[in-house]
């Protein structure tokens, strides 16, 4: 899939949280290229002394009919705080599509029941999922997860496309626990899990997935710096040896990843 580096406008930007940023760029000269959920987008952060490298950034929907995509950006540092102080009609550097994404299940198997477990922040690319999804004639089930019912977003565009399940740790929203305490676990099945989060939610998902013998696809969010397979800082171990999860993944198939 052909990268592209440009500078796209900013044409909107809205803050879901105190600390949860929502930007939407576009590509004024040329349509956007088709993108995959868990592709991922690397920003240079302009306007930041100490923000050398660029900061990847999952696809969190793409409306190829207005020809913009989103970003939903946890606020966590001097980098995504940066992006915080852009403003709609600002550029904004990107190298984009990026990695391989999440397969869609082939049109024949429309009657898949797919399970998408999103953590914190680890939702956006799910948003992406889900409309692809039921674009292609399915209806996913998305568990989102997150510490409070702040940590929860965008949850009202997740129910466009599918049934929509929530828990927080101190049960302020939805169940009470982690997401792999829902109890859709006992009382629903599934065909197969996408997961996108911290590293022990995803592994926990994992596991409770082959419990349920269900194949597995998690999104890894290891640190990166090139984002291109250049600099070998986000390998990951797997039974096919050391991988850029930057350019073999993010998307990864939990049987080929040895941190369980
Ligand atoms: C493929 C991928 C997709 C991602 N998608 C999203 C997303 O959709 N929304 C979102 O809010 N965040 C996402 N992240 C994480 C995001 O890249 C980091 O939170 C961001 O780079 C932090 O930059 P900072 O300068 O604000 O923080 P820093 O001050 O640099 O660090 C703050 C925290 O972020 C982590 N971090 C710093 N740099 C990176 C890096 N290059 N890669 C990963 N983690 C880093 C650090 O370990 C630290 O815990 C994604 C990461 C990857 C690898
Ligand atoms: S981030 Fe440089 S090789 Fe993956």
């Amino acid at each position: 899939m052909k990268k592209y580096v440009k500078d796209l406008r900013l044409v909107g930007r809205e803050m879901l949280r105190e600390d949860y940023l929502l930007l939407r760029l576009t590509d004024e000269q040329a349509p956007l290229p088709p993108m995959l959920p868990g592709q991922f987008v690397q920003i240079a952060v302009e306007g930041s002394p100490t923000t050398f490298l660029r900061r990847p950034i999952s696809i969190n929907d793409h409306d190829a009919v207005h020809n913009t995509f989103d970003l939903l950006i946890h606020l966590v540092g001097e980098g995504t705080r940066a992006l915080a102080r852009l403003q709609v009609g600002d550029r904004l550097n990107c190298i984009y599509p990026l990695g391989n994404g999440f397969a869609l299940p082939a049109p024949t198997a429309a009657s898949q029941r797919l399970l998408l477990v999103g953590g914190g922040v680890g939702t956006a690319p799910m948003l992406l999922y889900g409309r692809q999804l039921h674009a292609a004639g399915h209806r996913p089930t998305f568990l989102l997860g997150g510490r409070s019912s702040r940590d929860i977003l965008e949850r009202e565009r997740f129910a466009e496309f599918g049934t929509v399940c929530v828990t927080t740790e101190d049960g302020t929203l939805g169940e009470r626990g982690f997401v792999t305490h829902h109890s859709l676990w006992e009382t629903e099945t599934f065909d197969a899990v996408a997961a996108c989060g911290p590293k022990p939610m995803m592994v926990a998902v994992a596991r409770l997935a082959r419990q349920h013998e269900l194949p597995c696809h998690v999104s890894l969010e290891n640190l990166m710096a090139c984002g291109v397979g250049a600099c070998l800082c986000c390998v990951e171990k797997t039974v096919r040896g050391n991988l850029c999860v930057c350019t073999e993944g993010p998307v990864f198939n939990t049987n080929e990843l040895t941190w369980e």
